[in-house]
């Protein structure tokens, strides 16, 4: 068998864009038979939330939005990305700009080419809505979902 195509989603602080970003991709996937193909996973470039090694379970109102679309949030953590991960992952798909930066200089020059905008896959330029600013979860849950349905068509 094939080596599952790795992707890794990354945010500020892994807790409110990247898991959504990974636990609704892989919704879709399951939902559309090819779970088997890749391995997905989303991490933060700050480590706000990790304490002694032990990350913050997915904020609750996003975990509320994604329960709400049967999808569950249970088992995840936030993890910060780590210069390894540059070398594991295929695909470093990131919320936003700052992100983008953060999470090149994380990973290094040598996989920062990995590093893509989520939005970029849905032909966009711009940033995913930032809800911990925001406050509008919904937003957010819009712009990860059009940005995951361009990635699915490419890959
Ligand atoms: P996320 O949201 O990057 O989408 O997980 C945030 C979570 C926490 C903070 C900022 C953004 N914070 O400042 O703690």
């Amino acid at each position: 068998m094939q080596k599952p195509y790795k992707i890794m989603f990354v945010c500020l602080g892994n807790i409110c864009r990247s898991p959504m970003a990974e636990l609704l991709f892989l919704d879709m996937l399951q939902k559309c038979g090819r779970e088997d193909e890749f391995f997905v996973s989303s991490s933060a470039t700050s480590s706000e939330n990790v304490w002694d090694g032990v990350g913050a379970p997915v904020y609750t109102p996003v975990r509320r939005l994604l329960e709400s679309k049967g999808i569950s949030c249970s088992g995840k953590r936030a993890q910060v990305l780590t210069a390894e991960d540059g070398e594991t992952y295929d695909l470093i798909v990131c919320m936003d700009d700052s992100n983008m930066r953060n999470a090149k200089r994380i990973v290094g020059e040598k996989n920062a080419i990995k590093c893509r905008k989520l939005l970029s896959f849905a032909g966009e330029k711009g940033d995913v809505a930032d809800p911990w600013y925001t406050r509008d979860f919904n937003e957010a849950y819009e712009d990860i979902k059009r940005g995951l349905e361009g990635l699915l068509q490419t890959l």
